[in-house]
C-alpha cells in the first residue's frame, strides 16, 4: 500500500478487520517489520489521538518515529505555487518535502481543510504535494477532506460491539460553537457505505455531504425517524459543505440545540451505543450523562486507533 487515503487502499475490508483482530491479539507479532526503518509524522495541526496511537502503532512494529509540528519550531511553509515570498514563509513546501523523504521510509500528514475555499480544499493541496513530491508511502492523518485512520477504527469498534450482522448505523450531526471540516464525516461515510451496515445520515437541510462520500447512503433530515431503531449513533459536528449554496462553504449555518445528543435521543434507538471520534464539546454535542453512559464507546474507538494505524503501517512496510 503506496497511499491510505479512501477506503478502496485497504482493498478487501474484511480481510483488514482480520487483520485488525489478529493485531490487537498481538500487538508486538509484527516487531520486527519496522527494525531501521523511520516514521515521520507532520503535523499542520493539533492532535492528542492521532499523535500518540499512530506513534504507539509505529513503535509496535519496531519503527523509528520522528514527529514534526510545522507551526512549532519549524520555518513557515509556502504551499502555494507563483508566489513571491517575501512575507514571512521563509521555505517552500517543494522544497521541504522531499527533504524531509530524505530522512525516512513513511510519511504520515495531517493537514486541517481552511473552510474558506472549497475547491482548493477539495483538491487535498497539501496531501497531493507530499505524495507527488516526497518519494515516500503517505497516509493521511486527518487531512482537508478525509480522516481514514478514524473510520477504520471507528469500524472496528463496530464490529467489536455489534449484536447483529447488519446494524443500523446513524451519524447525526449535531451542534458547535466553531466551524469545523468534512473530513471526519466524509471518511465515516465512505468506509460504512463499504461496510456491512445499514447506513443513515442525519442533518439539517444544507449539510448535505459532498456525493463522492455520502454515495447511496440514505439522507434523513428527521433526526427522530432517523435514530428510530438504530444500534449506533455516530454523532459530529461539520461545517457547511455548501453544496446547495457555495457562499456558505465553511460557515455554521445551523445552530439548533435539538440535534444535541442527551438521554431523550437515546430513548429513540435500539439501545444504541454512542459513538464520536473526539475530541468532543459536551453540552453541544452529546450531554454528560450520554457521554457517560455504559453505551458510549468514545475510550474503545480512541483505543482502536492504535490497531488501525498498525495496519496502515504494517501494510505500506510490507510494500517498501
Ligand atoms: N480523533 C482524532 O483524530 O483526534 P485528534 O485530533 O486528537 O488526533
Amino acid at each position: 500500500m503506496k497511499t491510505f487515503i479512501n477506503v478502496q487502499d485497504i482493498g478487501d475490508l474484511s480481510k483488514a478487520l482480520d487483520e485488525a483482530k489478529e493485531i490487537k491479539n498481538d500487538r508486538f507479532k509484527y516487531q520486527s517489520l519496522g527494525k531501521n526503518k523511520t516514521l515521520m509524522m507532520i503535523f499542520f495541526n493539533n492532535s492528542l489521538r492521532t499523535r500518540l496511537s499512530t506513534q504507539k502503532a509505529a513503535m509496535n512494529l519496531g519503527m523509528n518515529v520522528i514527529v514534526l509540528d510545522v507551526n512549532a519550531g519549524a520555518w513557515k511553509l509556502e504551499t502555494e505555487r507563483g508566489v513571491i515570498m517575501d512575507g514571512d514563509k521563509s521555505e517552500h513546501l517543494l522544497e521541504a518535502i522531499p527533504v524531509m523523504g530524505c530522512y525516512c521510509d513513511l510519511i504520515g500528514v495531517r493537514s486541517f481543510a481552511g473552510l474558506s475555499d472549497r475547491e482548493y480544499d477539495y483538491a487535498e493541496t497539501v496531501l497531493n504535494q507530499f505524495i507527488k513530491y516526497s518519494g515516500k508511502p503517505v497516509f493521511a492523518m486527518e487531512t482537508a477532506t478525509v480522516h481514514p485512520l478514524q473510520a477504520f477504527a471507528d469500524l472496528i469498534t463496530i464490529e467489536e460491539y455489534k449484536n447483529k450482522k447488519r446494524p443500523k448505523v446513524v451519524m447525526s450531526w449535531a451542534p458547535h460553537c466553531r466551524a469545523l471540516p468534512q473530513a471526519v464525516p466524509n471518511s465515516f461515510a465512505q468506509w460504512m457505505n463499504a461496510a456491512d451496515v445499514d447506513f443513515v445520515i442525519t442533518h439539517p437541510e444544507g449539510y448535505e455531504l459532498d456525493p463522492k462520500f455520502s454515495g447511496n447512503a440514505k439522507i434523513e433530515y428527521d433526526q427522530k425517524k432517523a435514530l428510530d431503531g438504530a444500534d449506533f449513533i455516530y454523532a459530529k459536528n461539520w461545517s457547511c459543505p455548501g453544496f446547495s449554496n457555495p457562499a456558505e462553504y465553511g460557515k455554521i449555518i445551523c445552530k439548533d440545540m435539538n440535534w444535541t445528543i442527551d438521554t431523550k435521543h437515546m430513548e429513540w434507538t435500539n439501545n444504541a451505543y454512542f459513538m464520536h471520534c473526539l475530541p468532543v464539546r459536551r453540552g453541544l454535542i452529546v450531554t454528560d450523562d450520554v457521554i457517560e453512559s455504559k453505551q458510549s464507546l468514545v475510550i474503545p474507538e480512541a483505543a482502536n486507533r492504535e490497531i488501525s494505524a498498525s495496519v496502515v503501517i504494517k501494510r505500506m512496510l510490507e510494500s517498501l
